[in-house]
């Protein structure tokens, strides 16, 4: 198994493709520490993977704020007692967050709370486990919306993954002599509820989306799964400060 005996933090796996992150690292041998703010969702996905056989503990974490990633952090180093993989995926995405020049305050606060500082906050209190062993991997979850304009903006969420860009270049510099390896993936569109209920909730607004997809669909958590177990295991020991678009080829897309 490609993550035998790796203690992996996932943050906001109690859904979307956090969840689907759980369940894939843990048939793969991961113990899957599941960092989440809802309580039932987080507990659920720990308990889900526990009876089909895998290894997975909640720690109940708001990644915005500093004392409960700090405990979160230090019950699963109790628990566990290391952590090799710390995959930053929770992201938020608001309804309010449109242009600069409409966007109210909150909602631009909102969104680099969750995106940026809860990164973050995580690497701080994570990156110090991981150096008293020489070893980890951190994969930061970013977006393709970080390497091109769009007509129908959100700003707050586009600055934000551009900032986990640059840090992922900054931590990979800093800590690979440490034997940490940090790296980004940027997925293109993926079928998640968020997306699915919201962006392209008829045909004409899916029509839009898809019109620069070369690959003619969505992509699926997997897809994006996929590449995280690569950066997560052995097999990733020569890659660092990766940016890796996992997006079916519409970033490079111009027409
Ligand atoms: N879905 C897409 O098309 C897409 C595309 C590119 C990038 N992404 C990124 O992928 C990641 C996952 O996206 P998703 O579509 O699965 O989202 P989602 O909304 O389905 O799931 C996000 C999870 O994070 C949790 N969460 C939110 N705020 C939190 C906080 N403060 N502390 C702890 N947990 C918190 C939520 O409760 C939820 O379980 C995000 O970073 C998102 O920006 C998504």
């Amino acid at each position: 198994m490609r993550l035998q005996e790796k203690v992996c933090i996932i943050t906001g796996s109690g859904g979307g493709m956090g969840k689907v992150a759980a369940e894939m690292f843990a048939k793969e041998g991961a113990k899957v520490a599941i960092f989440e703010r809802n309580e039932m969702s987080g507990s659920g996905t720990a308990e889900a993977i526990r009876q089909a056989g895998g290894d997975a503990a909640f720690f109940q974490c708001d990644v915005t704020d500093e004392q409960s990633v700090k405990d979160a952090v230090a019950k699963t180093v109790e628990t566990y007692g290391k952590i090799d993989v710390l995959y930053n995926n929770a992201g938020i995405m608001i309804a309010e967050d449109h242009s600069v020049i409409d966007t109210p305050e909150h909602a631009w606060d909102m969104v680099m709370n969750v995106n940026v500082k809860g990164i973050y906050f995580m690497c701080k209190y994570v990156i110090p486990e991981m150096q008293k062993h020489k070893s980890g991997s951190i994969i930061n979850i970013a977006s393709f919306v970080a390497f091109v304009g769009c007509s129908v903006p959100q700003d707050a969420y586009t600055a934000s993954k551009g900032a986990v860009n640059s840090l992922t270049k900054s931590l990979a510099i800093q800590f690979r002599p440490e034997g940490i390896r940090t790296n980004a993936i940027c997925p293109g569109p993926i079928e998640t509820p968020l997306l699915m209920e919201w962006l392209v909730k008829d045909e004409e607004a899916k029509k839009v989306r898809l019109s620069r997809q070369p690959a003619g669909r969505f992509g699926k958590p997997e897809d994006i799964v996929y590449a995280a177990m690569y950066l997560s295991s052995d097999e990733s020991e020569w890659t660092n400060g990766a940016l890796l678009n996992v997006d079916g080829g519409i970033t490079s897309n111009y027409f």
